[in-house]
């Protein structure tokens, strides 16, 4: 099977004869955008906060009434979304700028992950503890906050020094060799966060208005945080991949946090 890098080669060179030698790892880190910016490098659809208004109302009463919902022990996971047509041309729109403004490639929407952050005294595990998802690099996240997010409601956390996040490279080479992560699980030690704090790192919660759209690439050091008393955090998550065709509908192939698969690779058969 063709290395991932073999593969969105072929998918840049399907895409544009303008083919472009470019590390993905090298060109996405770490993007913030407010939505009210004019200007964005990833824009948003015509009125993108009335969208987030609606979709944010039926996610929210779907948790509320559980309907296609699974209860996890630090969150609630939307796991049917398939009726909320909202979702579609979001997805839609930011894959289209994902080719063109990212990848330089087509592309798809692999996966979408919608969850609450909820209170909880429970114990913190996996993305609650500092990790890097050692996912294919080629796979790139949009998580848009679907609530205000401050600094008591479980902001997103990282580690920066000049704006750059800390990015571990991915130790996945193809489909049949995955390599092995740099820390076992791609749960990174206390004592690594400590070093990369002595040398100048620093820990970064990203706080945002209800809208507010994060790029990032899911190899940076990263953990979610569990909300104060009385607060949640509600989030979509797209997950990104090249793709070596021209879908119409970029998210004819999502999937939701219900699938039972690998999300942290992809295939490359190009058939
Ligand atoms: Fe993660």
């Amino acid at each position: 099977m063709l290395s991932f890098k073999e593969y969105y080669d072929k998918c840049k060179k399907i895409y544009s004869d303008k083919f472009n030698e470019f590390d993905i790892f090298d060109k996405v880190n770490l993007h913030i955008f407010n939505p009210n910016d004019a200007g964005n490098e990833i824009s948003v659809p015509d009125n993108y906060l009335k969208l987030i208004d609606i979709i944010s109302k039926k996610i929210s009463d779907k948790i509320e009434k559980n309907k296609g919902t699974v209860s996890e022990q630090l969150y609630i996971g939307v796991h049917d979304f398939s009726d909320i047509e909202e979702l579609n041309l979001l997805g839609n729109h930011f894959t289209k700028q994902m080719e063109k403004k990212v990848y330089e490639s087509y592309a798809i929407v692999d996966h979408l992950h919608i969850y609450r952050s909820i209170c909880t005294e429970k114990k913190k595990l996996s993305s609650w503890l500092w990790h890097n998802d050692n996912s294919v690099n080629e796979q790139l996240k949009i998580m848009v906050y679907l609530t205000d997010v401050d600094g008591k409601s479980g902001p997103l956390n990282t580690l920066v020094k000049n704006n750059l996040p800390l990015k571990l490279k991915s130790s996945k080479i193809s489909p049949d060799n995955l390599g092995q992560p740099k820390f076992l699980g791609s749960r990174v030690p206390d004592e690594f966060i400590s070093m990369a704090k002595s040398s100048g790192w620093e820990q970064y919660p990203i706080k945002g208005d209800k809208g507010t759209y994060i790029l990032f690439d899911q190899n940076m050091i990263h953990k979610a945080t569990i909300p104060k008393h009385g607060k949640h955090r509600d989030v979509l998550i797209f997950n990104f991949r090249p793709y070596h065709k021209n879908v119409k509908n970029k998210m004819k192939f999502v999937k939701s946090m219900g699938y039972g698969g690998d999300v942290k690779t992809f295939s490359t058969d190009i058939n």
